[in-house]
C-alpha cells in the first residue's frame, strides 16, 4: 500500500517534470522558502542591525551596510552557493547589546544561528520557529528572558539547541519534546524551574543534557529509560523525591551529576558496578 502510493507520487513528479514543467512551482506554493529572495534575507539582517543598540567593535557598523552590496560577504554571514541564499549568521564574541527582532524568522534557509558571549537581551521570537532548515541554536552567554517560545517545537531539523547562561525562566514547554532531531540539550545556568516532563524520553537522539543551575523540582523517572545519553547534568537545582534508580541502567551514560538537590532514597547496590561501567567507556 505504502509503496504503491509512493511509486505513484514519483511517477506524477517524473510527469511533472517531463512534460508540464511550468507547473512545477505549484508543488512549493504554501512554502515561506519559495516565496522569499535574497532581498528577503538582507532586510532581515537590516532590521537585526537596527535592533543592535551597541557595537562596541564596530563589527557590524561599516561592514553591514547597503553599500557592501553582496551580503554574503557582511562579517559573520555565510551564504549557500547553489542558491545565494545565508545558511549561517554566527555574531559570537561581539560584545554586541540589543535584542532579536522577529524579522530573523524570514531567513528561509537559516542552518545555524550563534551568537554566543554577547549582551543581547529581550525575549526569544517565536518566528525563529519559522526556520524549518535550523540545526543548531546558539544563544549561550547572552541576557536573554523570557520563556522558550512553544512553537519551537516545529523545529524538525534542530540537533543543538544551547541557551546556557541566560535568564530564561518559567519551565520547558512540552513541544520541546517534540524535537525528534535534538542531540544536545543545554539551558544550564538560567531559571528554569517546574518538573521536566516525562515526554523527555520521546527524544530519541538526545545524547547530552544539561540542565543543572536552574531551579528545576521534579525528573521524570522515564529519563533513565533513554539508552542513548551520555551527559546527564542535574546538580544545583531543587529536585525532590527519590534518584530514579533507572538512570544507573542508561547504557552509555558516562557523566551524572546530582548534587545540590534535594533528593533522597537510597543508591542501589550495583550503583559500583554502574560507576565501573562508565569509567570503563
Ligand atoms: C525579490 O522579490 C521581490 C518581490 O517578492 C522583488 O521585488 C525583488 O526584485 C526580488 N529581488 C531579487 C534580488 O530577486
Ligand atoms: C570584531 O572586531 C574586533 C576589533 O576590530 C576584531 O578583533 C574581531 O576580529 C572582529 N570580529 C569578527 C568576527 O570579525
Ligand atoms: C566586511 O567583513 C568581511 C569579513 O570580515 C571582510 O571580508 C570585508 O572586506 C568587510 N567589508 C567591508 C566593506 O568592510
Ligand atoms: C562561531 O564563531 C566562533 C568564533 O569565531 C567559533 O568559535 C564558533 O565555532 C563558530 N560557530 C560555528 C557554528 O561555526
Ligand atoms: C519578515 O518578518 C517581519 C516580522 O516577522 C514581517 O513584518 C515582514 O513583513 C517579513 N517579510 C519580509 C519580506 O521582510
Ligand atoms: C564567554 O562568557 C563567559 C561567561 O560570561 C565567560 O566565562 C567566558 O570567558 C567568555 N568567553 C570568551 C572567549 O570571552
Ligand atoms: C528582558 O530583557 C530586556 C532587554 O534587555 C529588558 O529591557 C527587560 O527589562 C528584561 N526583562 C526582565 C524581566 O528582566
Ligand atoms: C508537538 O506535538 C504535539 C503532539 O503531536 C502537537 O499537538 C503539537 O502541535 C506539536 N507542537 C509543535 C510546536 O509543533
Amino acid at each position: 500500500m505504502a509503496i504503491t502510493r509512493f511509486l505513484s507520487s514519483t511517477t506524477l513528479l517524473l510527469l511533472l517534470f517531463q512534460y508540464c514543467s511550468i507547473f512545477i512551482p505549484i508543488l512549493t506554493i504554501g512554502s515561506v522558502a519559495a516565496q522569499t529572495n535574497i532581498s528577503t534575507d538582507q532586510s532581515a539582517l537590516l532590521a537585526f542591525k537596527s535592533h543592535i543598540i551597541s557595537d562596541p567593535q564596530n563589527n557590524l557598523t561599516a561592514n553591514w551596510s547597503t553599500s557592501n552590496y553582496d551580503i554574503c560577504n557582511w562579517v559573520g554571514v555565510s551564504c549557500n552557493v547553489r542558491h545565494h541564499r545565508v545558511t549561517a549568521l554566527n555574531l559570537s564574541y561581539m560584545g554586541l547589546t540589543g535584542t532579536i527582532p522577529p524579522h530573523l524568522g524570514n531567513l528561509s534557509f537559516l542552518v545555524e544561528l550563534e551568537v554566543r558571549n554577547n549582551s543581547l537581551g529581550g525575549t526569544l521570537p517565536p518566528e525563529l520557529s519559522h526556520l524549518r532548515t535550523l540545526k543548531l541554536i546558539s544563544l549561550r552567554f547572552n541576557d536573554f528572558n523570557g520563556t522558550i517560545p512553544s512553537r519551537f517545537g516545529s523545529l524538525s531539523k534542530l540537533q543543538t539547541f544551547d541557551l546556557y547562561g541566560n535568564q530564561i525562566s518559567v519551565s520547558i514547554p512540552n513541544d520541546i519534546f517534540n524535537l525528534s532531531a535534538l542531540q544536545v540539550l543545554n539551558l544550564r545556568d538560567n531559571e528554569l524551574s517546574g518538573s521536566i516532563a516525562r515526554e523527555i524520553g520521546n527524544l530519541t537522539m538526545l545524547k547530552r543534557v544539561f540542565l543543572d543551575f536552574n531551579m528545576f523540582e521534579e525528573i521524570p523517572n522515564l529519563i533513565g529509560s533513554k539508552d542513548e545519553v551520555e551527559t546527564l547534568f542535574l546538580q544545583v537545582n531543587a529536585l525532590k523525591g527519590p534518584i530514579p534508580v533507572a538512570v544507573f541502567n542508561m547504557s552509555f551514560l558516562t557523566v551524572l551529576a546530582l548534587t545540590q538537590n534535594n533528593l533522597s532514597g537510597s543508591l542501589p547496590d550495583n550503583i559500583y558496578a554502574s560507576i565501573f561501567q562508565a569509567f570503563k567507556r
